[in-house]
């Protein structure tokens, strides 16, 4: 998205080369857009750096090195870093939720989220004010509240994520009908959670963004939404649409590649490239299959870059992980079991098993046992990260989609936060923000239906006020669908992240029920 104000342009999170080992694409087909002109632009703003948010061979080659850049205040440097080494010398580096006045008039403020779950440790959401006027871009980005913008006055265009941006529910070794159901609950939390960010904001407008990505490689072609599966968490703007106006709202704006929004105090006039929005959406599927023919090559090309046969992968495994996994406390315990990775070689069948031993502390061949998570993917894949370095297997491996997993028990957020964590500084910063996050309980309770807890929800907090939904015996936070049973604050989820409750008028309630599926949320792109 580009903001054009009379005080300056602002570039957000151009996105066009594909991401994740080649398997989302931008939907629709921004390619086209002339972006030699589009990236000469005054301020550049990335929002986080998934790479469906953060394109390094686009920002390399079309985005004019002049562009001041809108910093989120990030612990790490990373995305500074990668933005220097590609020519951007100019940075502004905000404070999270403190407006920044820039020339001409123009207003910005950046809120930084910066726990180890959040993006590739750090997501954020650009406010912007010129002339009255105010911007959300909300993102993909999950505040626990929009208090922090809405206090500002009101706002006149709110963006926001709505679609799916993860691999939950389809790589898991499921049976097809449970896949189907835990997917439709999600696509239903999906949209409800955006609801409750649109009634947060009561901006003039909706506009919904970042999702979902489309998936051009015949081996990914079922995650698109055109099958009609009830299940898919893919849905795309004209369904977001049609469930908005469900809700009785008529405020939300679809924009394409190449549309313009004009808005206005009282108004806003859009205009797109196509004549007919509803035509355009109706022919989804032909349009794919187009978009698949162009991109044909670069899938070809990109598959063939993964192999690195020279790379020896369990002795780089050892080299790369036992050091980390040495000096994991959190994390190492929050796992608390082996994971096995299972290696498909280049003959498509050939299969090397290894096991990262979290409490034993090394990676090893897999020994024949019971393990907490199994993943199976392609052995090049993983020759790549290693190759390359990766220090963040989520924004590369996880949301390939490349892969199917099984597990025991809970869905367990250690597991991914750990392996978005292989360099010393992340392991670290992410040692030290769950060992603070444990210790800093929060004291405030409220009551809800009957139930007196804790008002912040012990996954990220959200206020469970606002998030929070009883239904029998269990309480389900909706900003990602944790779910705790109340009776015993157990988190029914995820390992760990138990819920201070007690019924308010004291009567016992042991009888009520505690089994329910997890249904994990934790992890979020796109
Ligand atoms: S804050 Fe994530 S489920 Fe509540």
């Amino acid at each position: 998205m580009r903001i054009d104000t009379g005080a300056g342009s602002i570039l957000c999170d151009p996105w066009v080369n594909p991401a994740y080992f080649a398997s989302w694409f931008p939907f629709p087909d921004n390619s086209q857009l002339d972006w030699a002109s589009l990236g000469k632009v005054d301020y550049l703003y990335v929002s986080h750096l998934h790479r469906d948010h953060f394109d390094a061979a686009h920002l390399r080659q079309y985005i004019a090195k002049t562009a001041t850049v809108l910093l989120p205040e990030y612990p790490t440097s990373q995305l500074e870093d990668e933005l220097r080494e590609l020519g951007f010398t100019r940075f502004i580096k905000t404070v999270s939720n403190e407006v920044v006045e820039l020339d001409g008039g123009l207003k910005i403020m950046i809120q930084a989220l910066t726990s180890p779950t959040d993006g590739p440790i750090g997501d954020s959401s650009l406010w912007v004010e010129y002339d009255g006027l105010r911007l959300l871009n909300q993102n993909d980005a999950r505040p626990s509240d929009l208090s922090v913008f809405a206090e500002l006055g009101h706002v006149h265009a709110h963006l926001l994520q709505f679609s799916g941006a993860i691999w939950y529910p389809m790589v898991y070794e499921l049976p097809e009908a449970a896949k189907t159901a835990f997917g439709k609950q999600k696509r239903d939390r999906q949209f409800d959670r955006t609801w409750r960010y649109i009634d947060d904001l009561k901006a003039s407008r909706v506009f919904p963004i970042a999702g979902p990505p489309c998936f051009l490689d015949e081996e990914l072609w079922q995650f698109n939404d055109i099958h009609g599966d009830e299940g898919n968490i893919f849905p795309d703007q004209s369904v977001f649409l049609a469930e908005y106006r469900k809700i009785g709202r008529d405020n939300g704006v679809v924009l394409l590649p190449g549309s313009l929004a004009t808005v206005s105090e009282t108004d806003c006039a859009v205009s797109h490239p196509v004549a007919d929005l509803d035509e355009f959406f109706a022919n989804k599927e032909q349009y794919l299959k187009d978009y698949r023919e162009r991109q044909r090559p670069v899938i070809e090309a990109a598959k063939l870059s993964w192999r690195h046969p020279e790379v020896d992968i369990l002795a780089e495994m050892k080299r790369r992980i036992e050091p980390l996994l040495d000096e994991s406390i959190y994390l190492a315990n929050g796992v608390g079991g082996p994971v096995r990775f299972d290696l498909v070689g280049y003959d498509g069948h050939s299969v090397e098993s290894i096991v990262v031993d979290f409490p034993g502390k090394e990676v090893r061949p897999y020994a024949d046992e019971k393990v907490r998570y199994r993943f199976r993917t392609e052995r090049s894949l993983v020759e790549h990260l290693l190759f390359v370095e990766e220090v963040d297997w989520v924004n590369s491996l996880f949301l390939s989609c490349r892969f199917s997993a099984a597990r025991i028990g809970q869905y367990n957020e250690f597991v991914y936060a750990f392996f978005k964590c292989l360099s010393e500084e992340r392991l670290q910063y992410a040692e030290g923000w769950y060992d603070e996050h444990e210790r800093t309980t929060d004291a405030e309770d409220v009551t809800l239906d009957g139930w007196t807890l804790q008002r912040r929800c012990p996954h990220l907090k959200a206020d469970l006020t606002r998030f929070g939904i009883i239904d029998g015996g269990t309480l389900t936070c909706q900003l990602h669908g944790w779910k705790f049973d109340l009776a015993s604050g157990r988190c029914l989820t995820s390992v760990g992240h138990p819920l201070r409750a007690r019924r308010a008028d004291g009567v016992s309630s042991a009888d009520l029920s505690t089994s329910v599926e997890a249904a994990p949320d934790g992890a979020s792109a796109g």
